[in-house]
This record gives C-alpha cells, sequence and structure tokens, in this order.
C-alpha cells in the first residue's frame, strides 16, 4: 500500500456497548484524517440493569449496525465501493457484539472484493495516539476501560509487551461498582467524576492494594470493598457522604495510577535509553480529570511527554479500528475472511505480529 497516495479504510466497532463506524484516510507519510466517525451507544437499553447485558448489545448491533455505516459513508461522502479495505474490531470484548461487526465486514469485504482487516480492539486504543497525535514508536500505553486496566509497551504495529494488568477489577469497573454503590447511576465513571467534585477527597482513607509492590499490576477489589464497608456504616447517606466517598475514592485511584505511571516510565527510561518517555493514555477513564491530572503531575516530574486524545477518540469507536486498520493494511496485513471472533486477545498474542512475508 506505500506506493499508494491515500488509503481509504471503513472501520467498524461492537464489542461492547458502542455501535460505531467509521471512515478514516492514510495518506503514504502516514498521517490520518478522520473523514466520519458516528458511534451511536447504547446507554438507554442497558440503563435499566445497572450495566451492559451482553444479549441485549448483540441484538442492538444487528438492528443498528447498517445505519451506522450508511451515515459514516454519507458523512464522508464517500460510498462503499471507494472504500480501499474493511477493518472491524474482532476481539476482545462480549462475543455476541463481535461476531455482528465482524461478519458485517465479511460480508462488505466479500462482495466488493476488498481485503478485510481483523482488529484487535486493544490494538485500536494502543494506536489511536498516531492518528491523533502522530507519535513514533516506541511508546507506553495505560489502557483505563470498563473492561481493561494496562500497561503496554508499544514497539510497533502488532508489536506489544504488557507491562502490567489488573489481577481483579478493571478501572472503569471499579468507577462503575462504586456509582452503583453511590447510586449515582451508569455509567458511573462520569457520574462519579460529577459527585466528586462536591465532595471533600481527604475524609476517607481508603486501601492502596499492591502499591508497596514494584510489579507493575493494578487491585480494585480490596478498595472497592473498603468503600462498600465505609457506606454501609455510615448509611442512610446523606449528599455530602456521596460526595466525600466518591471524592475519595476518585483520589485514592488517581494516587494509585500515579504511582504505577511514575514505576512505568522509570522501566520505560531504563530499558529504553535514548527515548523519551512517552506516556500515552487510552480507554474511557482516561477522560477523568484528577486521574488526567496526577499523571500530568508525573510526566513532568520524571520529564516524560503525556499524550491523551480526546475524550470522544478515547471511548469505543469507529475511527480508531479503521485507523489500526490502515496502519496494518499500510504494512501489507489483510485476514482471511475465515477469522474467526475471539471474545479473548491478549495485546502480546504472538499472532499480533504482521509477519514480513506479509509485506
Ligand atoms: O473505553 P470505554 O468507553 O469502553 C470500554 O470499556 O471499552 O470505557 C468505559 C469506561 C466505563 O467504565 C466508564 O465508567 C469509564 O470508562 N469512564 C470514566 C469516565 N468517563 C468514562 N471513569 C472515570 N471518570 C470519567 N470521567
Ligand atoms: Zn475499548
Amino acid at each position: 500500500m506505500s506506493g499508494q497516495a491515500q488509503a481509504v479504510i471503513l472501520g467498524i466497532e461492537t464489542s461492547c456497548d458502542e455501535t460505531a463506524a467509521a471512515l478514516v484516510a492514510r495518506d503514504a507519510s502516514g498521517n490520518g484524517k478522520i473523514l466520519s466517525n458516528v458511534v451511536r451507544s447504547q446507554l438507554d437499553e442497558h440503563a435499566a440493569f445497572g450495566g451492559v447485558v451482553p444479549e441485549l448489545a448483540a441484538r442492538a448491533h444487528v438492528a443498528f449496525l447498517d445505519h451506522i455505516i450508511e451515515a459514516a459513508c454519507r458523512q464522508a461522502g464517500i460510498g462503499l465501493a471507494e472504500v480501499d479495505a474493511i477493518a472491524a474490531t474482532a476481539g476482545p470484548g462480549l462475543i455476541g457484539g463481535v461476531l455482528v461487526g465482524l461478519t458485517t465486514a465479511k460480508a462488505i469485504a466479500a462482495a466488493l472484493g476488498k481485503p478485510l482487516i481483523a482488529v484487535n480492539h486493544l490494538e485500536a486504543h494502543a494506536l489511536t495516539a498516531r492518528l491523533t497525535d502522530g507519535v513514533a514508536f516506541p511508546y507506553l500505553m495505560l489502557l483505563v476501560s470498563g473492561g481493561h486496566s494496562q500497561f503496554v509497551l508499544v514497539r510497533g504495529v502488532g508489536d506489544y509487551a504488557r507491562w502490567g494488568t489488573t489481577i481483579d477489577d478493571a478501572l472503569g469497573e471499579a468507577f462503575d461498582k462504586t456509582a452503583k454503590l453511590l447510586s449515582l447511576g451508569h455509567p458511573g465513571g462520569p457520574a462519579l467524576e460529577a459527585a466528586a467534585s462536591q465532595g471533600n477527597p481527604r475524609r476517607f482513607r481508603f486501601p492502596r492494594p499492591l502499591l508497596r509492590e514494584e510489579r507493575l499490576d493494578f487491585s480494585f477489589s480490596g478498595l472497592k470493598t473498603a468503600v462498600r464497608l465505609e457506606a454501609e456504616g455510615l448509611a442512610p447517606l446523606t449528599d455530602k457522604d456521596v460526595a466525600d466517598i466518591a471524592a475519595s475514592f476518585q483520589a485514592t485511584v488517581a494516587e494509585i495510577v500515579a504511582v504505577r505511571a511514575r514505576q512505568a516510565l522509570e522501566r520505560f527510561a531504563r530499558e529504553l535509553p535514548g527515548h523519551r518517555p512517552l506516556l500515552v493514555v487510552a480507554g474511557g477513564v482516561a477522560a477523568n480529570r484528577t486521574i488526567g491530572a496526577g499523571l500530568q503531575r508525573i510526566a513532568d516530574e520524571t520529564g516524560a511527554e503525556l499524550v491523551v486524545p480526546p475524550p470522544a477518540l478515547c471511548t469505543d469507536n469507529g475511527a480508531m479500528v479503521a485507523w489500526a486498520g490502515a496502519e496494518r493494511l499500510a504494512l501489507g496485513a489483510a485476514d482471511d475472511l475465515s477469522f474467526a471472533a475471539r471474545a479473548r486477545w491478549p495485546l502480546d498474542d504472538p499472532d499480533m505480529r504482521i509477519l514480513p512475508d506479509a509485506a
């Protein structure tokens, strides 16, 4: 593809509760441009259940995906026939939803005779900062979403080393569960951040699990239990109690994330001398301002650069999938129509690598 001036990629994302499609162009020098990015969040479908119901999610993807793709083409002013390749999240995620998006992508690819790119959702998050900010490899990614909390060294497209992960809940999940406990609604992250802005972050001192250890892993379940016990002890909670618990919880996780980020950046400096440490934050929790401020302080103190893509590109969207597809296509990668949807698919899986003979 490198000889071609520009490639336009359709990206499809259906791995959780966003039905999304986008058209993204990549020029021969590797610059990306979002031509359209349409996201339909299923918040209403799942609100009554306090969380995402996989079967309902899959059905909503079936009902809406065609329209979302149509809207993405219309907004970009580009017909499907002009697209160079079709990229879709092939995992990890809720398998029913992944199947809907991947099968749709295969059908379009087969009908148009265009390449299919089966995208790892985590790789799509990992490469977004190259679309938004043009960052160069290598860099460190902190992915903090509803399903993942991990530090990943991004060495190149398809070339990742996971440095740490959560041993229990994901950070977004911890926000969602704590918000549910405090009756703040779903999704919990933004609701909890709003409540916390009215509260005293120093009223409660919650545990910081694993923090004394050097490893780059997270654990949030002990914190969650401590918050629950505190709330049960105070019940019935006043608005002030809720705000103070929310603020204290948020301050605690911001500190945990900041301490870990410092350790990860120090490891980056040790293992990749000659490269200025660069931390890219991805995933829905990247929208949290207290966590962002903590990360900025650590970046300033360690001389690292911090890149946080705009919130709409940190949460799940089709543009990140299209971009990951564009990056892979530019290296000669394409996938067979028999590629199977995956519920689990770690970034450091050997089959993420783009084989030299593919180029
Ligand atoms: O990346 P994302 O949209 O979906 C995936 O999980 O892949 O992330 C959603 C998660 C939810 O858990 C949500 O509560 C959390 O990100 N989140 C936040 C904020 N905005 C979204 N957490 C904390 N503060 C926020 N402002
Ligand atoms: Zn995601």
